[in-house]
């Protein structure tokens, strides 16, 4: 009633104009946040004809059970380690597409949209089946204990047969957080720097990131403030954080290198201790802010920040919490109180603020974790597979120094 009298009144045309005003920004929104679906499917049709082009005679192949959904870094961890296994062993590497939830429980996007070095010398699945035909498939089961299970499947690889199929998933949570990555980490340190690379998209963005943000990488000598990257993990973390505590879980995969043990704010984590596990895991701002105070003091020369969150529509109140420290860090007298000898913050950035053009939202993630890479120093989580990431890369990939990493 009330919207047909509207629409016949004097509110009908601004009121038509509105509805118009707010479908197009929604159109804009939605498509800004939706993949580039030619790029997409351009890759899509480019991948097997490259997978075709690295086949050489007496090559061997191996394809892995792989996790079918959770975020980027959580499969983006193990496809690397994967396709370590793979060069370490001789064989090469038949990968599968990412699955991208935003786009879909079980959508999937192009793995070579994002894991250049994945993919360049690697056959995609399908081109596996093509030409590992299931009569002259080896299928292989290789879940032993933590300690063993490396060596074992090594070894399992090493074997005469030109394709086999590992049928199980061994990249357990619990494999990812013990002590039996210690002894890959030096290996994987060297893949990492032989081998990691992002897509050139993904590369693009960031340095596009750099220079409209005003950040300069620890390597460069080129325009821009040197820079801190902090990685406020909060979203679904406020509710996994207590699970976490009741299991007694502590850091994960790289985070738990014995070089980064001393780099654990105070006081250290005691999984024994749910309160501690917690305030590791999600930690008041208070505690927060006492970590960068104290990096800020050791560090005057950096004055800028950027920080990497989860801020949704499905966790608005991140964003309040990415503005409250923002002020916090720019304030004079609070910097002065809290012993900063150079004066408060004077860039403060964020995951928002990324200049992410028209089908570039799905690399959002990717790009912070690469700008984080080539921060001066790191904050971040050592219960988040994202901040792990950023620890490989940096100690990994780019042999950086522990005392430029801390976790609060
Ligand atoms: C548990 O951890 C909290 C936070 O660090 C600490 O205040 C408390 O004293 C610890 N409790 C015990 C029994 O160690």
């Amino acid at each position: 009633m009330l919207f047909r009298s509207c629409l016949r009144g004097r509110w009908a045309r601004p009121l038509i104009a509105f509805i118009a005003a707010s479908s197009l920004l929604a159109g804009y929104v939605y498509l800004s946040v939706r993949p580039s679906y030619t790029l997409y499917k351009s890759l899509e049709r480019l991948d097997p004809e490259h997978s075709h082009s690295v086949i050489k005679p007496s090559q061997k192949y191996v394809r892995f059970k792989q996790l079918q959904g959770a975020g980027f870094n959580n499969q983006a961890q193990e496809i690397l380690l994967f396709h370590h296994l793979a060069l370490s062993s001789g064989r090469t590497y038949a990968y599968q597409p990412l699955i991208w939830r935003p786009r879909g429980e079980h959508a999937t996007v192009p793995l070579s949209a994002f894991l250049g070095g994945v993919t360049r010398n690697s056959i995609s699945s399908a081109v596996f089946d093509e030409i590992c035909p299931e009569s002259e498939v080896k299928h292989v089961k290789l879940w032993d204990t933590y300690e063993t299970l490396w060596t074992k499947t090594i070894n399992a690889l090493r074997g005469p047969e030109r394709c086999i199929v590992v049928d199980d998933w061994i990249m357990y949570w619990g494999f990812l957080a013990s002590d039996a990555l210690h002894d890959i980490w030096p290996g994987f340190k060297d893949y990492l720097r032989e081998h990691f690379q992002w897509s050139r998209f993904i590369t693009e963005i960031a340095d596009r990131a750099q220079s409209q943000l005003h950040l300069r990488s620890h390597t460069s000598q080129s325009e821009g403030e040197p820079y801190t990257a902090l990685h406020l993990r909060r979203g679904d973390f406020e509710e996994h954080c207590h699970v976490l505590a009741k299991e007694h879980t502590g850091f994960t995969t790289w985070a738990t290198l014995p070089e980064l043990r001393s780099r654990v704010a105070h006081p250290p984590l005691d999984t024994e201790n749910a309160t501690s596990v917690v305030e590791h895991c999600y930690p008041s701002l208070r505690r927060i802010l006492s970590v960068i105070d104290e990096h800020a003091k050791a560090h005057p020369h950096i004055r800028a920040l950027h920080m990497l969150h989860d801020g949704a529509w499905d966790h608005p109140t991140v964003y309040i919490q990415v503005q409250k420290l923002a002020v916090a860090l720019m304030d004079a007298s609070r910097a002065l109180a809290a012993g900063w000898t150079n004066g408060p913050m004077k860039i403060i950035t964020h995951s928002g603020m990324l200049p992410v053009r028209l089908g570039e939202a799905d690399w959002a993630v990717t790009v912070d974790v690469e700008i984080a890479r080539r921060a001066d120093f790191f904050v971040g989580n050592g219960f988040s597979s994202l901040s792990t990431q950023i620890i490989a890369l940096r100690l990994g990939a780019d042999n950086g120094r522990p005392e430029d990493i801390v976790f609060y």
